[in-house]
């Protein structure tokens, strides 16, 4: 009987960690969960609604006694293939990549009741198949008992020139500095948060992407997964 593992991905905003752990699911036929969409969709929510003031100060009261109403899926978009995050049912997958949601999606998901309703969420998501999860907390937090972890890094300026690329291709205007300055301001939020802040866990696998193509990192992605799959697998033999 073949084995399933699961499979957690973290590591610093715009790392290309996405994009691996997607490619890594497609390639082994593993659901593939985006995390960081989730909350970002909370953050959606928060500005639909007016939670947010103009100054970013959240209304955490009315946020915490809504959080039940918060609906997150994900729905298999036929056009592109790729699964788009819903919101209450409805398609938000491009809204929440904006700025707007982006300067203000790391002060949402550092709320402890936001926290824990996502990774609840989260948890419940791991069915019988194998699953692939990218985030900030996936191999501390939701999946501690993760047979792969992998947490990838890049310098911040090598990931706000790739986030600045890809923002100017889907026609957002939006300057270079900008866009480095809301990385290093995601990376501060996400690493001093109290409550499960961004850190590499003990067991994970470290990858710094710099200097690496895209092929390279799929190619690593998919050598780690063979390996801890035969160990994961070796170990199941062991106990029987
Ligand atoms: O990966 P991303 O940039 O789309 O994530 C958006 C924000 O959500 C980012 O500020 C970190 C936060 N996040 C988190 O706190 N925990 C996760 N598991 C995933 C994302």
């Amino acid at each position: 009987m073949s084995k399933f593992i699961t499979i957690a991905v973290d590591g610093y905003s715009s790392s290309g960690k996405s994009s691996m752990a997607k490619e890594l699911a497609r390639a082994i036929g593993y659901n593939y969960i985006d995390s960081g969409a989730m909350y970002r969709a909370v953050a959606l929510y928060c500005l639909n609604k007016g939670y947010i003031a103009g100054d970013g100060v959240i209304d955490t009261a009315a946020l915490e006694s809504d959080i039940d109403n918060i609906a997150i899926t994900f729905s298999l978009n036929p056009a592109t293939g790729r699964s788009d995050t819903c919101l209450n049912g409805e398609n938000v997958e491009s809204e929440i990549r904006s700025m707007r949601v982006s300067n203000c999606v790391s002060e949402v998901a550092a709320l402890p009741f936001v926290r824990r309703a996502l990774v609840k969420q989260q948890q419940a998501m791991r069915g019988r198949s194998g699953i692939v999860m990218d985030g900030r907390d996936i191999g501390t937090v939701v999946f501690p008992d993760a047979e792969m972890k992998v947490f990838v890094n890049a310098s911040a300026r090598v990931r706000a020139e790739r986030r600045h690329k890809e923002l100017i291709a889907k026609g957002q205007q939006v300057s270079f500095d900008e866009v480095l300055r809301n990385v290093e301001e995601r990376d501060r939020l996400d690493t001093t948060r109290a409550d499960s802040p961004l850190r590499c866990a003990d067991d994970a696998e470290v990858l710094n992407n710099d200097n690496m193509t895209i092929e390279e990192q799929n190619r690593w992605m998919l050598d780690t997964f063979h390996r801890k799959l035969a160990e994961a697998t070796a170990a199941a033999d062991a106990q029987r």
